[in-house]
């Protein structure tokens, strides 16, 4: 469903965000993409639905070439943004509709297929109500029924549960779950929460300093011991990624050191 060859990206002034990342990810696989902040999760997110174009490397995406295809790519996916990509001032129900319309489909097909997203994320009651008056859990469920509304095989989810409650995070949980059993859904996720990826997720990257340093199930990568926390910071260090230089450790020592699972 993903396949990367040696994707990267250079900002101009010359931060190498994102250096050669190869990823596999197999359809109906939930995959969690792992990382300190500034790593280069959403960068990669970026490049693979088309909205930053890669300075290097190439992928096929849901079917279609990133490059020679990026159309194809975009309406086979859904994405939904680390701070959520809706139009606040439009009631919930027509902002989706839109979107819906956007992707093809007739009024009649948008409002019954927003009726039905609507529902399945507890949002009924919600239609009429301006996107920037929902709650924070709330609104990711609305940013979530967003990035399905037109049907995707593969759907991205950049910090789906970042400020939510323990029940919205759980309620969400389910939801990604149920879709992948029930719809077969693809997807990739990118998380700051261990404990999610490690329940969630099939398998697990994990990319630092724009370089993938560790792959795997998540219980190959705590290969039998200790919390997926104690794994990420043993694989990622300890040093906030503000500071200067920390100690010794290159990424190829590193990554030599942690990778599991192997290519695929
Ligand atoms: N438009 C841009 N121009 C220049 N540099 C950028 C741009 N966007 C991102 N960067 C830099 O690229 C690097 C990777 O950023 P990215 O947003 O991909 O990180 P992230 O892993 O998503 O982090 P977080 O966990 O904080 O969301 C960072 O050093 C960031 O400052
Ligand atoms: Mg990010």
């Amino acid at each position: 469903m993903i396949k990367t060859s040696a994707l990267s990206k250079t900002f101009p002034g010359g931060v190498e965000a994102v250096r050669s990342v190869d990823l596999v990810v197999e359809a109906g696989e939930i995959v969690g993409f792992l990382g300190p902040n500034g790593a280069g999760k959403t960068t990669t997110m970026r490049m693979l639905t088309t909205l930053v174009r890669p300075t290097g490397g190439t992928a096929t995406v849901a079917g279609h070439d990133l490059l020679a295809d990026p159309r194809g790519v975009r309406r086979r996916i859904g994405y939904v943004s680390q701070g959520g990509g809706t139009d606040l001032a439009n009631p919930v129900g027509e902002e989706l509709e839109l979107h819906a319309m956007l992707y093809g489909m007739r009024p009649a097909e948008a409002r019954d297929r927003v009726g039905r997203v609507l529902d399945r994320f507890g949002l009924t009651e919600l239609r009429e109500r301006p996107g920037g008056a929902l709650s924070g859990g709330q609104r990711r469920r609305f940013d979530l029924a967003f990035g399905l509304v037109h049907d995707p095989a593969l759907l991205f989810l950049d910090e789906p549960t970042t400020g939510l409650d323990p029940q919205s995070r759980a309620a969400l949980w389910d939801h990604v779950r149920s879709l992948r059993d029930r719809l077969g859904l693809t997807v990739f996720l990118t998380t700051h929460y261990l404990d999610e990826a490690d329940a969630l997720a099939d398998r697990l990257f994990v990319i630092d300093d724009g370089v993938i340093v560790a792959q795997g199930t998540p219980a190959e990568l705590k290969g039998g011991t200790g919390t997926l926390d104690d794994v990420f910071l043993s694989i990622t260090g300890r040093s906030l990624r503000d500071d200067p230089p920390g100690p010794p450790g290159t990424d190829g020592e590193r990554q030599a050191a942690h990778t599991a699972g192997g290519e695929r």
